[in-house]
């Protein structure tokens, strides 16, 4: 039933977005406990809008001529890779991430890069006074006239400045302080979200600027409100912490207009974010006195890049009742079925031993070519017998303990070989067609307990 004139209320989803007519415990669409929240429905003399409206006459594909937009480069090198070569014109980047964890620091440096190559940028900040921003701004060493600042939150004010100073780009920070005033729900509530990262997106569909959005994530680790967003706009990173905190990793989680997967590693120090180009460094541990047991180096691809990263392993007696598996940074199935290889294949008595497995650095490991690594790490430590020094693991594990071709061999033997190592211990099958690089010796194996004869013939 409608009643007409009154204003009538519904209660929305703030994880999906979904409308209910009455309050729920749970949302009954995405399943998430506690998040109806009540809010004006939108007045009905206005139309429902889709969040993309693009419409175009049917065009053959041979006809459809691409707009020669050129990306433009910031010069900050981690982050271009990031974005697969530099900014898009006409673009949306939402960049989420916990508060405090160096956003509004990143896009300050890459504004004042933006800015110094003939790309002007406005800021607008809704979370900080002009006076915060310059202070960032200044720490940051960034003096620029062609960064813009402004200070606002009302989103029809922030287009009229658009449309009045035409910046090339456009950061909004964050996109929860701001909010359309015909409008109901406060501001950073998931209506006012996703219809003013509407509006940017035509803002920078229509006149062709790059639209970088900021967004707080939940300490749960979901954008409250911007997850709404990843699905409209081109491109969205996410910066994370690494278990220490003095590093931040920026991740592509979905890219209109490059590779996903790819990680940008960053260094928080007292002048902003410095990129880490030698990001293997930093998973690798340090050891002075050889390789003590338990340790195995991995190989693993994030994104095209290769990575080096260790894997340690504890092996211990299980001193009452069930064994304990418990690991960070691999997959706990997957590790667990090593462990039972191990103990089936290879003779490890594994049965009543407590095993933990970490990956260094805070890194998360899952693809199937660390089995080797990890399964390495696991006996090294239950036989007390450290891998031999400079050596890297590589292989996926079968159930029968045969070892499996790994893809992008090659790269992780390069990024081995720049880093000093001197032997590669991989699956007979991954070899073919693979040129080892110089200074680094390639020992094939068939099985897993071929590969573990480097380890107890020391
Ligand atoms: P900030 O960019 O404000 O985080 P966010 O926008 O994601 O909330 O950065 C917050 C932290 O970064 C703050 O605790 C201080 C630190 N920081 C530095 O260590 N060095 C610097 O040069 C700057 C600008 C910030
Ligand atoms: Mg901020």
């Amino acid at each position: 039933m409608k009643t007409k004139g009154a204003s009538r209320t519904v209660f929305r989803c703030q994880n999906c977005g979904d409308a209910q007519p009455k309050w729920l415990g749970q949302c009954p669409s995405c399943n998430q406990w506690n998040t109806l929240v009540e809010e004006k429905e939108a007045p009905p003399d206005r139309p429902a809008r889709r969040l993309t409206e693009f419409s175009s006459a049917v065009t053959k594909l041979s006809d459809v001529t691409v707009e020669k937009a050129q990306r433009k480069v910031t010069g900050l090198g981690e982050f271009d890779r990031i974005l697969g070569g530099g900014v898009w014109p006409g673009s949306m980047v939402l960049l989420g991430g916990a508060p405090g964890i160096g956003k509004s620091t990143l896009m300050m440096q890459v504004a004042g890069r933006l800015a110094s190559r003939d790309y002007p940028v406005l800021y607008v900040s809704g979370e900080e006074s002009l006076g915060q921003v310059k202070g960032r701004a200044t720490r940051l060493n960034i003096v620029n006239d062609a960064v813009l600042l402004l200070s606002e939150t009302n989103l029809e004010n922030i287009l009229e400045v658009v449309r009045q100073n035409q910046p090339k780009a456009l950061v909004l920070d964050s996109i929860q302080t701001v909010y359309k005033s015909d409008l109901a729900g406060a501001p950073g509530s998931v209506g006012q979200v996703r219809e003013c990262a509407a509006e940017l997106l035509h803002l920078a569909k229509g006149i062709g600027i790059t639209v970088f959005v900021l967004g707080h994530v939940t300490k749960e680790g979901d954008l409250a409100g911007p997850r709404v967003l990843e699905h409209i706009v081109d491109t969205v990173l996410y910066f994370e912490a690494e278990r220490q905190q003095v590093h931040r990793i920026l991740r592509a989680f979905k890219n209109r207009f490059g590779p996903t997967n790819e990680i940008g590693v960053f260094e928080m120090t007292g002048g902003g974010l410095a990129e880490v180009s030698n990001p293997s460094e930093l998973f690798l541990g340090e050891h002075e006195a050889g390789v003590p047991a338990g340790t195995a180096v991995i190989a693993a691809m994030e994104g095209t890049r290769p990575l080096l990263v260790e894997v340690q392993s504890l092996v211990s007696r299980t001193l009452f009742g069930m064994p304990r598996r418990q690991v960070a940074g691999v997959d706990y199935n997957r590790a667990a079925l090593l462990i039972a290889v191990l103990d089936k294949r290879c003779g490890l008595n594994l049965e009543s031993q407590d095993v933990y497995v970490n990956v260094t650095g805070g890194l998360q490991v899952r693809e199937p070519s660390a089995d080797l690594g990890i399964a390495v790490a696991i006996a090294s430590a239950c036989l007390e017998k450290p891998a031999p020094p400079k050596t890297v693991w590589l292989g996926e594990v079968g159930l029968g303990g045969e070892l499996r071709a790994v893809p992008q061999l090659g790269d992780r033997l390069q990024e081995a070989a720049k880093l000093g190592f001197t032997r590669a211990v991989v699956p007979r099958a991954a070899l073919k067609g693979v040129r080892p690089p110089s200074g680094l010796e390639l020992s094939p194996v068939v099985t897993l307990t071929e590969a573990l004869e480097f380890v107890s013939r020391r």
